[in-house]
């Protein structure tokens, strides 16, 4: 008997270039899925990652390859998910980790409309598109089963994992546009996985607030006031690790899981429970 927090199946994790969803692919690497298709609009940085994923991964059988695509393109969304069901045979957990951010901070009544239509357009629309094509494949593939000590349990046809935010339940003063988008990621989470549970799909989200990417390191070393202010309002008085996050993705995905769905799990360190924010 396997732990159940272990995975043997086939993995697509859209975002998986950079940042998060590059973590979330080592994660799910290492904790022994069979294949990984590591999707990004920027093939380059999707390359390295495959190629750094064979480090990590713990299945022998293990094999990784990349396809270029971007969830703005409902034709490139739909092929990249062919491309898993046709090489590999079929979908068993999907990450969606594409996003972009708000830029410059306004406040509502300053939004600038444009650019709210590109966050949506990537945040919203277009991790509808993923959504939809993978459990449009995910729902044809036969479901499995999971043995652990007490007997045999159905754990369904598929497990999806949308990168949300804390910004999903909670504003940012002028992050008006990505606050709004990260809502409506939650809302596609939960009507995904209410839609598709009769069918052994679970679509869940994980929603951090700081996360110690590139991205955020570069920042801090730009603007050393950040650190004061994660300091100030993060009760741990730190941001999380990437795989602080990217960990609790392959939970999701994994047997341990199966009777979570619909949920968006904060990875906060309490951050939303208080409005304390000195
Ligand atoms: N970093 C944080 O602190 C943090 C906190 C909360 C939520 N999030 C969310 O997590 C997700 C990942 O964040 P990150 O910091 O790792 O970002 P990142 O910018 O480091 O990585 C995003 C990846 O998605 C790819 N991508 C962007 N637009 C795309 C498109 N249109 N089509 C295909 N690929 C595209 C990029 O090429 C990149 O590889 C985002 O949705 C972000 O909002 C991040």
């Amino acid at each position: 008997m396997i732990n159940s927090t272990q995975l043997d199946g086939i993995a697509l994790v859209v975002g998986a270039g950079r940042g998060i969803g590059r973590e979330a692919a080592f994660s799910l690497a290492e904790a022994g899925a069979r294949a990984i298709v590591f999707a990004d609009m920027n093939d380059e940085t999707a390359k390295e990652s495959s190629e750094e994923s064979k480090k990590y991964a713990t299945n022998k059988d293990y094999e990784s390859t990349i396809f270029k695509m971007d969830v703005r393109d409902d034709k490139s969304v739909q092929d990249m998910v062919d491309f898993v069901v046709k090489e590999f045979g079929r979908l068993d957990y999907a990450v969606n980790a594409a996003g972009t951010d708000n830029g410059v901070h306004k406040q509502l009544a300053d939004t600038d409309i444009e650019n709210f239509d590109r966050i949506m357009n990537i945040n919203a629309r277009g991790n509808l598109l993923c959504v939809r094509a993978q459990v449009a494949a995910m729902r044809k593939q036969d479901p499995k089963t999971w043995k652990s000590r007490n007997g045999t349990r159905d754990i369904g046809r598929g497990a999806i994992v949308n990168l949300a935010s804390a910004n999903s339940f909670a504003g940012l003063p002028g992050k008006g546009s990505y606050t709004i988008s990260k809502h409506a990621f939650m809302g596609i989470t939960k009507m995904a996985g209410l839609d598709h549970a009769p069918e052994g799909i679970r679509v869940n989200a994980v929603c951090p607030t700081w996360v110690r990417t590139p991205l955020l390191d570069d920042e801090l070393r730009k603007n050393p006031e950040v650190q004061g202010m994660i300091s100030a309002i993060v009760p741990i008085k730190r941001a999380a690790e990437c795989e602080e996050v990217s960990d609790t993705i392959a939970f999701l995905c994994s047997p341990a899981a199966s009777y979570i769905n619909g949920a968006s799990l904060l990875i906060d360190a309490a951050v939303t429970t208080t409005v304390r924010l000195f």
